[in-house]
């Protein structure tokens, strides 16, 4: 029998708990450590997982222990720090999204994995979903052509704080644009992946709450690619449950997948993908149930995949270094007021200048 990959786990918040749960769920994997750093987390931690070692600090963590994987799922401020480190000492790394929240910070996590062989993975989870995977899958197949327009759209209750009130904290958090919307950048650069490169971009934002204008709790941004084709990428956050909508129209059909439940975590949503290939509209019942619980189960088998077998990310770090990119450039064009040419955000990553 082939020995489970062993994961360390750093981070025992509200999304850490549910790696540390789906690690052990999967009978390829073993959790084989936890960090938190507060008395609570770790012994939440040490009641759930008894059989995993317990740490107060991610660097003697990694430092100490025999692991296959280090799953970074820390505030977006430690990602560089960490995932670093546990480059450093051999280890295949899953770092949350994220990848880090500068330029300059992800540039420097790419070196170190390409120094490794690219041994990682970012929290890009929603590639993997029955649902928004699944459009990738159908766009692959030509049933609605070449696609030419994405929307993705999301509104939904106001984040959590995060341990220590992080989230809403500037200078830990970076910027809000990199918390939910970034997964939706990743979708629209991947769904329109034969278009080219997106090559300019424009962002509007604003906020509620006078105390925190650069916390938007309303973002909407548009990038156009190389060919023409363009993506819409939309975000409230001052509204209610979770909803979530997906739209592409191609040269041949079109289609429209939404996912709606009470919260981001749900495990019984109700969602659709229908598809109108230009003549026959379907709806494609989904092979599994959808959600980031169900999509995080299959991050973490694949990434056993990727251990065992060297197969490779399904988001790796140019993956990470995009869609961290793209909201940076977003938030740059939010502060000027202007459309920005993708072309600035590159040769800011060549200057190994920072945004
Ligand atoms: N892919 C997704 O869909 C998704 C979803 C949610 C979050 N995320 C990302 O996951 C990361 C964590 O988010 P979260 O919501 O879980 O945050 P959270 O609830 O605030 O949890 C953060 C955890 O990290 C621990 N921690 C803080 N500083 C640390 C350090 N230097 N070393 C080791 N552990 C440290 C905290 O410890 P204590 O508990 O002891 O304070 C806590 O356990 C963020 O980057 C976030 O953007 C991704």
């Amino acid at each position: 029998m082939t020995a489970p990959v062993r994961f360390a786990l750093a981070g025992y918040g509200a999304w850490g708990r549910y790696h540390a749960m789906s690690i052990h769920d999967n009978p390829d994997a073993e959790l084989v450590a936890v960090t938190a750093p507060s008395e609570a987390s770790r012994a939440a931690a040490a009641e759930a997982h008894p059989a995993a070692r317990i740490y107060a600090d991610a660097a003697e963590m990694i430092a100490e222990v025999d692991c296959d994987v280090v799953d970074i799922v820390t505030p977006s401020h430690t990602h560089r720090s960490l995932a670093e480190a546990a480059l450093a000492a051999g280890r295949f790394v899953l770092l949350e999204k994220p990848m880090a929240t500068t330029l300059e910070d992800c540039r420097a996590i790419a070196q170190a994995a390409a120094a490794v062989g690219g041994r990682l993975a970012i929290g890009h989870e929603l590639r993997l979903s029955s649902q928004w995977g699944e459009i990738r899958r159908i766009i692959e197949q030509g049933t609605i052509g070449q696609p030419q327009y994405v929307l993705v759209e999301l509104s939904r209750k106001p984040y959590r704080l995060g341990a220590d009130g992080w989230r809403y904290d500037q200078a830990r958090v970076g910027s809000w644009v990199l918390e939910e919307p970034i997964h939706f950048f990743d979708l629209a650069r991947w769904y329109l992946r034969e278009s080219g490169d997106p090559v300019e971009l424009v962002a509007y934002a604003n906020s509620r709450d006078a105390a925190r204008p650069l916390l938007y709790d309303n973002f909407s941004a548009m990038f156009r690619c190389g060919n023409g084709a363009y993506a819409v990428v939309s975000q409230t956050l001052a509204a209610f449950e979770h909803h979530q909508t997906v739209k592409v129209s191609g040269t041949k059909g079109a289609l429209w997948a939404g996912w709606s439940g009470a919260l981001d975590r749900t495990t019984e949503p109700t969602a659709f993908l229908k598809v109108f290939d230009g003549e026959r509209l379907v709806e494609e019942p989904l092979p599994r149930a959808s959600g980031e619980v169900f999509e995080l189960r299959e991050e973490i088998a694949a990434c056993v995949r990727c251990v065992r077998e060297g197969v490779a990310p399904v988001a790796d770090a140019r993956d990470g270094l995009w869609s961290a990119g793209l909201c940076l450039l977003a938030e740059e064009s939010i502060r000027q007021g202007k459309t920005l040419q993708v072309a600035d955000l590159l040769d800011t990553q060549a200057r190994g200048g920072e945004r």
